[in-house]
């Protein structure tokens, strides 16, 4: 089958898979992933079917939303590139992209590394943080019904993939958390290059809310 066709399969699928899901994990955020995905691979020698496949199928069952099921993302992804005739080894490569490109994956030994996968990550992170990146955070935690701060519950460093992954801290706790770390993890060139200025603009949209909340930063 043509690349194009696998494409536009895999697009068809993944809007039809996600059409219900929370607005930080829905399609939209997975156009955004594959764009840049697209932008950095440019930049780099990859295999762009790897690449692209590997965005468009990140979040396609996400253990956060089916129970801390961390299997079941790579299994969804697999069956579907599998009816579409997608070559086994490739199938094998984005299923690992996906087990192994999260966050909170990048608390154990990392087992699986490609320059495919780096791109993937690189991409996912740049939506995690600048304009989206603050939108994404607050309406997860909107979500989860969490607050927006509290004064009482201090950001933690957490060194355990089960400490973060059972964090139920208000959203705001999760840039220091996270997404204030994404800039000094990124992968690749164009991918540090493209999170310092998302970087920076979240570090001002802090300061700003800091000073009218009145919160100690
Ligand atoms: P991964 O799924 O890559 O391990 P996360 O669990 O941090 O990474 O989830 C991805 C995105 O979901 C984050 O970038 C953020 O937008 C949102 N998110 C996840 N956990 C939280 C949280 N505790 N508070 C606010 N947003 C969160
Ligand atoms: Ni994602």
């Amino acid at each position: 089958m043509d690349n194009s066709i696998i494409i536009q399969k895999t697009i068809a699928f993944v809007k039809e898979t996600l059409t219900n899901a929370e607005g930080g994990h829905d399609w939209w955020h997975i156009e955004r992933v594959l764009k840049n995905a697209r932008d950095i691979a440019e930049t780099e020698q990859a295999d762009m079917l790897v690449v692209e496949l590997a965005a468009l199928l990140h979040d396609i069952a996400d253990s956060k939303f089916h129970n801390g099921n961390e299997e079941k993302g790579p299994a969804v992804a697999g069956a579907f590139l599998k009816s579409i005739e997608v070559e086994p080894a490739m199938i094998i490569h984005v299923q690992n992209i996906i087990r192994y490109m999260s966050f909170k994956s990048s608390f154990d030994q990392s087992v699986f590394s490609s320059i495919e996968m780096q791109i993937v990550q690189d991409a996912d992170r740049l939506d995690a943080i600048g304009a989206i990146g603050i939108a994404r955070a607050f309406n997860y935690g909107g979500y989860k019904g969490r607050p927006i701060y509290d004064k009482a519950v201090l950001p933690e460093l957490h060194i355990s993939k089960e400490s973060y992954k059972n964090s139920s801290a208000p959203s705001l706790n999760h840039f220091y958390e996270k997404l204030l770390l994404l800039k000094d993890r990124m992968n690749t060139v164009a991918g540090k290059q493209l999170a310092q200025q998302r970087h920076q603009f979240m570090e001002t949209y802090l300061q700003q809310l800091a000073s009218e909340c009145g919160l100690k930063m």
